[in-house]
């Protein structure tokens, strides 16, 4: 707590009361309601009217960089600056089959840009990093921080666990919006998102802000206003922050689950790969390399190999076995097109879920995942398809799991007379 805090300086309930009439919050008062509240002053039950009051009413653009300032305060900074290389990161509001992150940090790295990835796991229908990077046999996802620093000097990447003390107000008051329907407020994830990008201490910023059926946010205005406003954020933080609007209307890629994506992911390192996974992680690579100032050419790191070896040297620094053979579900099952035609449809959503149910994620935070489960499509949308032909392949290690990701799916998957015309991955481009 700050020496000079003030437990009594303002009443919790007059602070919600102006916010919930529609009126600013003064910078004081945000700064002393983050502070009261990380500190149990303000209680939860206070917090979560707050929360909704902000659902609401919204923050303007300098409130919420106050508010987001003062999560920040809550904890830890880091700072690269005594590193030899620029810093540069990459977030994604999260999507289904985004395992950008595993080729993209070393694909930056190979280009000499370094890349301090603190990732999270995944809960709900969205798979998180750490998940995917642990079902490599060894790989280690908690570092000290000299450990980070050594690595990222050493290798160039560094995907790791964000320890607790980054923006302490966020961990207390993200697990309260989950609970209370508060999670959709834009200026609460714009200033969730960024107190943590923010206190890592990375000098440029690339954000990948999902929109469509398998992403928080479901429409183009929402996407945008959620991506203008974090790049406001970070350019107010002295960070050099730019967003993609990218589709999640349908998956990432031909697979869903931790191992299943790591494969995919090596598999793009090698110069392979889905078409779709290879465009992102190079118009991202190319952004990241951008904002820290490098004109490196990311095409060139992936064909010459230099990527894959810092893939190799990132997954040892952490104890990995980059060659040893990756987990298998036990049980697989087929879906198969019900009709000749071209599909039309395969929902993120539907299959975020069916990988979820299958093992892949988990419901509560505290719950183990599979490293095999998941999904593996062997057609996308607009691709012609044949009665009979298996569309997907299930993955789990408990095969009472099936009928459930069959329920998840049904819906998300259709099959029409007419060629489709393909969306843009790119939408868009705010900076
Ligand atoms: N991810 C975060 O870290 N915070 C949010 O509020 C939403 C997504």
């Amino acid at each position: 707590m700050a020496a000079d805090f003030n437990a009594q300086a303002f009443s919790a309930v007059e602070l919600i009361r102006t916010k919930r009439d529609g009126h600013r919050l003064p910078d004081e008062q945000v700064r002393w309601l983050i502070e009261a509240y990380t500190e149990g002053i303000v209680a939860d039950e206070q917090m979560s009217a707050m929360a909704m009051a902000i659902l609401f009413q919204g923050l303007d653009d300098a409130e919420l960089a106050t508010w987001t300032q003062a999560m920040i305060d809550t904890g830890v900074r880091l700072d690269f600056q005594a590193l030899s290389r620029a810093t540069s990161d990459k977030h994604s509001t999260g999507g289904v089959g985004d395992k950008i992150t595993l080729p993209l940090a070393p694909l930056v790295a190979a280009c000499g840009v370094a890349v301090p990835q603190l990732s999270g796991r995944g809960l709900g229908h969205t798979g998180g990093t750490l998940d995917k990077m642990e079902a490599i046999p060894g790989w280690q996802a908690t570092l000290s921080n000299d450990q980070m620093m050594r690595q990222l000097e050493e290798v160039g990447a560094v995907i790791c666990a964000a320890g607790d003390g980054l923006a302490r107000a966020d961990k207390k008051l993200y697990a309260l919006r989950d609970v209370t329907g508060t999670v959709e407020a834009i200026p609460l994830i714009a200033s969730s998102i960024m107190s943590k990008k923010i206190a890592e201490g990375t000098g440029a910023l690339v954000l990948d802000v999902k929109v469509g059926s398998g992403a928080f946010m479901k429409t183009l205005d929402d996407a945008r206003e959620l991506a203008r406003r974090m790049v406001a954020l970070g350019k107010a933080a002295d960070v050099t922050t730019v967003a993609l609007l990218t589709d999640m209307s349908t998956p990432l890629g031909l697979t869903a689950g931790n191992a299943l994506e790591v494969r995919e992911s090596v598999e793009v390192l090698a110069g392979g790969g889905p078409a779709d996974v290879v465009e992102l992680t190079l118009a991202l690579a190319r952004e990241m390399l951008q904002a820290a100032g490098s004109d490196a050419d990311p095409e060139k790191a992936l064909a010459d190999g230099s990527a894959m070896d810092a893939w190799k040297q990132m997954v040892r620094a952490q104890g990995g076995d980059p060659e040893a053979e990756l987990p298998w579900a036990k049980e697989t099952e087929d879906v198969v097109a019900e009709r000749d035609g071209v599909l039309t449809q395969l929902d993120a959503m539907a299959v975020g879920v069916a990988a979820w149910r299958l093992g892949a994620g988990r419901a509560r935070k505290e719950d183990p995942v599979q490293a095999g489960a998941g999904v593996v499509m062997h057609a996308k949308p607009g691709d012609r398809v044949t009665k009979g032909q298996p569309l997907l392949t299930l993955h789990t290690d408990t095969p009472e799991a099936f009928a459930r990701a069959r329920e998840a799916l049904a819906g998300g998957i259709e099959i029409g007379d007419e060629t489709l015309e393909r969306q843009p991955l790119v939408i868009d481009r705010i900076s």
